[in-house]
């Protein structure tokens, strides 16, 4: 059905179709049973504290300003991140800022964080409650005085809702954001995140969004501050600033963040070695290029106990969800793994 479509949606502005899909999906009812897959109880996980049906998750980005969650969760995801989420209102960079690259199964995107603002966000969840996790991914206004500031208002702001907040120091897009990858700016935002937790004795998870633009010094001293002040998550990975040598489509000169195909061995060998360290210690998210069950086992087998996807929905539809569960439990069942639990970091077990 979606590639009967795809060209027809392909002829329209990226942010265009986008904008679309959204609208379609707050006003259409979507018929579940035609994303059920049989067996997914292989695929269950316990993730923050919550059940949840499969590992595949929406990543950021998709739903900013948290329209659409809810029908995401009857496309077949088994979680859904909304965001970022910024304190005020903001319209972004000028368009156009999203970039189809065909030939390579990429986008480039330079958004900006464009999204209704904290208090309209925080209006919608509280008025349609989740019907499974629910992420929420924070990070600063462009016109901030203070970033800092801003990602703990949002924390406050969001605190009561959802199941785990995502700080996302990773987009490159917001002049500035990457720098909390640096060890002291970094420690000085977890410090002032933590009073906030602290308060409610940790009873919210916080995940950490990291750019897969991160050399072998910084990953160490982020992991350190991951294990030293108690980040429950980490995500891996946001859009690439680089990789653009090989690609073919003539958008890539685009500025903006690299997602989508190009993106999934930088990402995948990120995880494997964060979870060196990490692993039975700090859950992992893997994200970038996930678009078929092979491709999701290998971010699994790297590392990763959850998955999120973006770009590959874009270049194959809705169904993508149900495919990517279809073929994960069939790899799970070639490879005799009794459920998706055993499999993970299964790579690293095999090659020690
Ligand atoms: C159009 C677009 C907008 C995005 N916006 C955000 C965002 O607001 N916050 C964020 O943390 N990541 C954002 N991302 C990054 C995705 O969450 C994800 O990390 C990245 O696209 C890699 O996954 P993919 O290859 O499956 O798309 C965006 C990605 C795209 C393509």
């Amino acid at each position: 059905m979606f590639s009967l479509i795809r060209p027809f949606i392909f002829n329209i502005d990226p942010e265009k179709a986008h904008t679309l899909a959204i609208k379609s999906l707050k006003y259409n009812f979507v018929p579940e049973k035609f994303f059920k897959v049989e067996n997914e109880e292989k695929l269950s996980i316990s993730l923050f504290g919550k059940s949840i049906k499969n590992p595949i998750g929406l990543a950021a980005g998709f739903d900013k300003s948290g329209e659409v969650y809810n029908q995401m969760f009857k496309l077949g995801f088994g979680f859904v991140e909304i965001g970022t989420v910024t304190p005020k209102k903001q319209f972004g960079n000028s368009k156009p800022r999203i970039f189809r690259l065909e030939k390579d199964l990429a986008l480039i995107n330079r958004l900006g964080f464009n999204n209704d603002g904290s208090e309209v966000v925080k209006k919608r969840i509280e008025n349609n409650l989740p019907t499974s996790l629910l992420g929420i991914n924070i990070g600063p206004n462009k016109e901030t005085a203070d970033m800092s500031e801003d990602f703990l208002k949002c924390a406050k702001t969001f605190f009561p809702l959802g199941d785990y907040i995502t700080i996302n120091i990773s987009s490159p897009n917001t002049t500035g954001l990457r720098e909390f990858h640096k060890k002291e700016v970094l420690e000085k935002l977890l410090y002032k995140i933590n009073l906030i937790r602290e308060e409610s004795n940790y009873k919210k998870s916080f995940l950490l969004k990291i750019s897969p633009d991160i050399g072998e010094k910084n990953i160490d001293e982020i992991i350190n501050l991951i294990l030293k002040y108690k980040i429950n998550g980490v995500i891996l990975t946001n859009t690439t600033d680089n990789n653009r040598e090989n690609l073919i489509s003539s958008n890539k000169i685009e500025s903006g963040g690299l997602s989508g195909k190009p993106l999934t061995n930088l990402s995948t060998n990120l995880i494997k070695r964060f979870y060196k360290d990490l692993k039975n210690k700090v859950p992992i998210i893997g994200v970038g290029g996930v678009d078929s069950g092979k491709s999701a086992f290998e971010k699994i087998a790297a590392g990763a106990s959850a998955l999120q996807l973006y770009t590959g929905m874009v270049y194959e539809g809705p169904m993508i969800i149900k495919k990517i569960k279809s073929e994960l439990i069939e790899i799970l069942n070639e490879k005799g793994f009794k459920n998706i639990q055993e499999a993970i970091g299964s790579y690293s077990e095999n090659s020690t």
